[in-house]
C-alpha cells in the first residue's frame, strides 16, 4: 500500500464565471472540514482597491505595489480590507469587470501568490478559481473543471441577482460572461483552462447537490487508489 502524500491535500476547482464553482466548493470544504480559499474574491479586492486609490485597472505596477500594503482576512465568510467589511462591496458586477481586467497582469498575479499558497492548511483546502490547478496548487491531489453553458450561466446569475432584489438584465449579464470568458481564457498570464489531469464536471443540468457529491466522490476515489497502489 503506498502512503498517501504527506504535504496538506488540495482540492482545486477551476472554471468560468457563473459556472456555480464558489457554491460547489465552499460545500465541499464544508463536508470534508476543508477551509476553503475564494481566490476570485481576492482579485475583485484588488479592484476594489485599486479604484478606492484611484489606480486604473490597467496599471500594472502600481496594483502590484499597492498589494503589499494591503490586509486581506476573510473572517466567518466575510471580507475585510484593512480592518472594513467590504463583502458586499466587492461581490458587484463593476467589481468582477474590475477583478477580470486587473487579473490580466502577470505582475499583480505574482504578488498574490504567497497569499492564496498561505490559505493551504490542515487538515486540507478547497481553492477554486482559474488557475488554482495551473499555478497556485500544481500539486493538488484533485483537479476539477467545474464549467456550465453560458446562456445557463447568464440565468443563474440573473436570477441570483433578482433575489436579493437587485436590478438584473439577462441580456447585459450574458455580453458580461461572455466578455470576461474571452478575456480571462486568452489572456497570457495563467489563462483559464482545464489542465491535461483535471476531471471535467459540466452542470449544466446537473443541482449543486449533484455537483458535490461527483466532487466528493471523486476526492474518495483518489483517497482509495492511494490505498490499492
Ligand atoms: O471567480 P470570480 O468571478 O469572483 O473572479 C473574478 C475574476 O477574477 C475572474 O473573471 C478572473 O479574471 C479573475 N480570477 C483570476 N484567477 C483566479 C480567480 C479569479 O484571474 N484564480
Amino acid at each position: 500500500m503506498s502512503k498517501l502524500p504527506t504535504h496538506i491535500p488540495v482540492i482545486a476547482i477551476d472554471g468560468p464565471s457563473a459556472s456555480g464553482k464558489g457554491s460547489v466548493a465552499e460545500l465541499v470544504a464544508e463536508a470534508l472540514g476543508f477551509h476553503y480559499l475564494d481566490s476570485g474574491a481576492i482579485y475583485r479586492i484588488v479592484a476594489y482597491a485599486s479604484k478606492e486609490q484611484r489606480i486604473a485597472w490597467n496599471q500594472a505596477e502600481a496594483i502590484a505595489a499597492l498589494v503589499s500594503q494591503l490586509s486581506i482576512q476573510f473572517v466567518h465568510g466575510e471580507i475585510l480590507l484593512n480592518g472594513a467589511n467590504i463583502s458586499m462591496l466587492v461581490r458587484s458586477e463593476e467589481m468582477g469587470r474590475g477583478a477580470s481586467e486587473v487579473a490580466v497582469h502577470p505582475a499583480v498575479r505574482n504578488a498574490l501568490l504567497d497569499l492564496q499558497k498561505s490559505f493551504r492548511k490542515a487538515p486540507g483546502l478547497v481553492g477554486d478559481g482559474r488557475d488554482m490547478a495551473s499555478v497556485v496548487f500544481p500539486d493538488a491531489i484533485l483537479k476539477i473543471f467545474l464549467t456550465a453553458g453560458v446562456e445557463i450561466r447568464a440565468q443563474r446569475r440573473f436570477e441570483q441577482l433578482r433575489n436579493r432584489g437587485l436590478d438584473a438584465n439577462y441580456e447585459t449579464i450574458l455580453q458580461d460572461l461572455q466578455t470576461r470568458d474571452l478575456r480571462d481564457s486568452q489572456r497570457s498570464a495563467a489563462p483559464l483552462k482545464q489542465v491535461q489531469d483535471a476531471l471535467l464536471l459540466d452542470t449544466s443540468d446537473k443541482t449543486i447537490q449533484q455537483a458535490v457529491d461527483f466532487v466528493l466522490d471523486a476526492y474518495q476515489e483518489c483517497l482509495n487508489s492511494y490505498k490499492k497502489t
